[in-house]
């Protein structure tokens, strides 16, 4: 086996990750990008110095896992959206607006058209819109085309999958017109202070601020605040936390999923 075969293995069996998920190209990019911060001059020296470095293994696991993500990631979180959170907001106005910030590939996004799709077979006037956000504009395009490989849809069911997807003849399934139309994807850095949306029912950040430090994970959380509308839900990833500094912004709703409730004037 040549050096990259062998730091592959040890990579897959380090962090249970299938690398033929992901293109031979990537994961170059990425462990170059590591091989050069960590001053390691081939992938023999790299591998090695993986195998001793724990600190090395988490930096090279979200080097790898940074645009990871899945139609309906935690299905538990999206049972709350589709059964209590947009039910109420449909009966109130006819009108839901979602900021899925942090999008990657598009599959959060759809995830949230598809529900939101369902629930307008039974409200005809529903007038629903997804912003779709992301700073990585190659993630973007990708998102904006909506083709996907039969395994990112294990999620979903086969009748989910018939009316929401075309199957093409390369073997991969383009999500339908129905669902991109109802979403607006743009580049937008989460950094800038500024929401990429106003008077938002949901905004779902999940998953996007291991990189973030205290203070940038507050200000994100005060810039979610500023975006929502009265009463607006805030949708956390599953291992990600409201920092105490900015905790009087929102009162937990849904703890286990990581659901907060906008507080409309914190003192
Ligand atoms: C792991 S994916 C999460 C995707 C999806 N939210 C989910 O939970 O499945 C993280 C995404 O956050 C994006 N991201 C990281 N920093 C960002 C920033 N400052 N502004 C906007 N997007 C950012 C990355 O480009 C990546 O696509």
């Amino acid at each position: 086996m040549d050096d990259f075969s062998l730091l592959l293995a040890t990579i897959e069996k380090l962090f249970k990750l299938h690398c033929g998920n992901y293109k031979e190209d990537y994961i170059k990019r990425r462990l170059l990008s590591r091989m050069n911060a960590s001053g390691m001059q081939d992938y023999k020296e790299y591998h090695k110095f993986l195998i001793n470095n724990p600190e090395e293994q988490e930096k090279l696991k979200n080097a790898l896992t940074i645009n990871v993500t899945k139609f309906f990631r935690d299905p538990e979180v999206f049972e709350v959206v589709k059964k209590e959170l947009i039910p109420p907001i449909i009966r109130q106005k006819q009108r839901v607006r979602i900021w899925s910030a942090g999008c990657s590939s598009g599959e959060e996004p759809y995830s949230y058209a598809i529900i939101l799709t369902e629930l307008a077979l039974f409200n005809k006037d529903l007038d629903a819109l997804i912003y779709a956000t992301d700073i990585d504009d190659e993630i973007l395009k990708k998102a904006s085309e909506g083709i996907y490989d039969k395994s990112a849809l294990e999620n979903l069911s086969e009748s989910q999958i018939r009316r929401h997807f075309t199957a093409r003849s390369d073997g991969k399934f383009e999500v339908k017109p129905h669902l991109k139309e109802k979403i607006r994807f743009s580049h937008h850095d989460l950094m800038s202070g500024k929401p990429a949306a106003r008077n938002l029912d949901i905004v779902s950040c999940r998953n996007v601020t291991i990189y973030f430090n205290e203070k940038q994970k507050n200000d994100l959380a005060r810039e979610f605040h500023e975006g929502l509308g009265m009463e607006g839900y805030y949708i956390m990833g599953m291992s990600e936390f409201l920092g105490k500094e900015v905790s009087p912004l929102f009162r937990s709703y849904r703890p286990l999923q990581k659901v907060f409730i906008k507080v409309n004037n914190p003192l």
